[in-house]
């Protein structure tokens, strides 16, 4: 029977696994630059978790969570972003009592949405985010930023956006929603049936509404800016500087209000260039409110995720390539059953040698093994035949030059590890 991989998933095969692994090696180095440290959390956690963290009128817990109940009859869900899990473990792990602080983490790994696949959207996507906990200094918004932006530019993206925004502190949101409130109400009717529902509820989440995107009250909609507080104006203009001084460019949007509910003051999006449809590459914010929430102290945060499958298609678009074809150092080739029983050892002393180094395992011609070493790019074909395998010694043949030259069984690695550094 013949079964297919699930709607929305793909397998990463071997010729594309390379680069997925160069992304996060760059991701683990500029995480080491910025002095974060990872964190692993489970796939699953329990839905209260994101119900609370990630907020009940969300599209996300709304409609996009995988949710299951396991055979204790506990409900769980698997994880569709990283921040509330990170915070549940900081909470429970009391990572706040710790010297060091702020607690600086990242996470690479996959996560579970149910939503309608397309270009740069399934239903397993794989984010590398990272969250700052425990200072409400502007300068961690400005750094958080800037590890983002420094990522991407390593992997050498060069059209990128920062689109900035600030939703404000409790007095400022609650000024706004007023304000939604009173503007939406009278044409509510207008709306779809999630838009009505979230207009008591959480009015801010129909400026983030897909189906009446267009309605024309949303452009008139008032803008969260204009209720900023004076502090919370203060702070938004702080980082903006810092932003300055660094010399990042952004723009300002003041619709952006994200689509999780734990956001305050900054939020902004990394936008790149796009074939389809949807071209925003990361996204993130502060939620100072997070971990208190979710049990722990008045804690701040700010954090941003960004997926591997946007930034493979925003590679793709600006056409970078970020890794050769694999070579081999060398291939043993033998000729004739008493060399072919002596291969795997040799082989085995240049794999210990840290060589990186292969044979035939498909009873091939010689010719046929030759060419096999020239698929795999391999720098060394080392020949062992009878006459060799008599005087303990394989001939090595050079594939970029043809050069040949005969070397003692024992010295082979030495040899051929000296000849590559010429
Ligand atoms: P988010 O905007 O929901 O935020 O997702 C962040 C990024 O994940 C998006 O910008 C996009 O690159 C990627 N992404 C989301 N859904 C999909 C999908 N279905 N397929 C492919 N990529 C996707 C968060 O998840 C927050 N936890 C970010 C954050 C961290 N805020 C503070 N700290």
């Amino acid at each position: 029977m013949f079964i297919q991989i699930p709607r929305g998933t793909y397998d990463v095969l071997p010729d594309q696994s390379p680069v997925w692994q160069k992304i996060e090696e760059t991701a683990r180095a500029v995480c080491d630059l910025f002095n974060y440290k990872e964190i692993r959390t489970p796939l699953f956690e329990s839905t209260d978790l994101f119900q609370r963290g990630v907020g009940d009128t969300t599209d996300i817990v709304q409609k996009e969570m995988y949710n299951f109940k396991d055979r204790g009859d506990r409900n769980l869900t698997l994880r569709p972003e990283g921040t509330a899990s990170v915070v549940r473990s900081f909470v429970e792990h009391k990572l706040y009592g710790l010297p060091d602080q702020p607690t600086k983490l990242y996470y690479i790994g996959p996560m579970f949405r149910y939503e309608r696949p397309q270009s740069g959207r399934t239903r397993q996507f794989t984010q590398f985010g990272v969250e700052a906990l425990g200072s409400a200094d502007p300068s961690i918004d400005a750094e958080v930023i800037a590890l983002a932006l420094t990522f991407y530019q390593r992997l050498g993206l060069k059209h990128l956006k920062l689109v900035l925004n600030s939703l404000g502190d409790p007095e400022t949101r609650a000024a706004h929603r007023k304000a939604l409130i009173a503007h939406f109400k009278p044409s509510i009717g207008e709306f779809c049936e999630d838009c009505q529902r979230r207009l008591e509820k959480n009015p801010l989440r129909i400026l983030d509404c897909k189906k009446d995107h267009d309605h024309p009250l949303m452009a008139t909609a008032p803008s969260i800016i204009d209720y900023l507080t004076d502090s919370a104006a203060a702070y938004f203009e702080n980082v903006k500087a810092m932003l300055d001084e660094m010399g990042i460019t952004y723009e300002l949007d003041p619709t952006l209000v994200r689509g999780l509910d734990y956001y305050n003051h900054t939020t902004f999006e990394i936008m790149g260039s796009s074939k389809g449809a949807i071209s925003t590459l990361a996204g993130g914010g502060r939620y100072n409110g997070l971990v208190s929430e979710l049990g722990g102290p008045e804690t701040a945060g700010v954090g941003f995720a960004l997926s591997i499958e946007r930034l493979l298609l925003a590679l793709d678009v600006e056409d970078i390539s970020l890794v050769g074809p694999a070579s081999l150092d060398c291939y043993l080739a033998a000729i004739g059953g008493h060399a072919e029983a002596k291969v795997p050892a040799l082989l085995n002393e240049l794999r210990k040698a840290g060589l990186r180094a292969d044979k035939d395992y498909m009873d091939r011609k010689v010719k046929a093994q030759f060419r096999q070493a020239d698929r795999e790019h391999a720098k060394f074909v080392v020949v062992i035949g009878d006459d060799e395998l008599a005087h303990q010694e394989a001939s090595v043949k050079k594939m970029a030059d043809g050069s040949q030259e005969t070397v003692s069984f024992s010295k082979l690695p030495d040899y051929i590890k000296s000849k590559l550094t010429d």
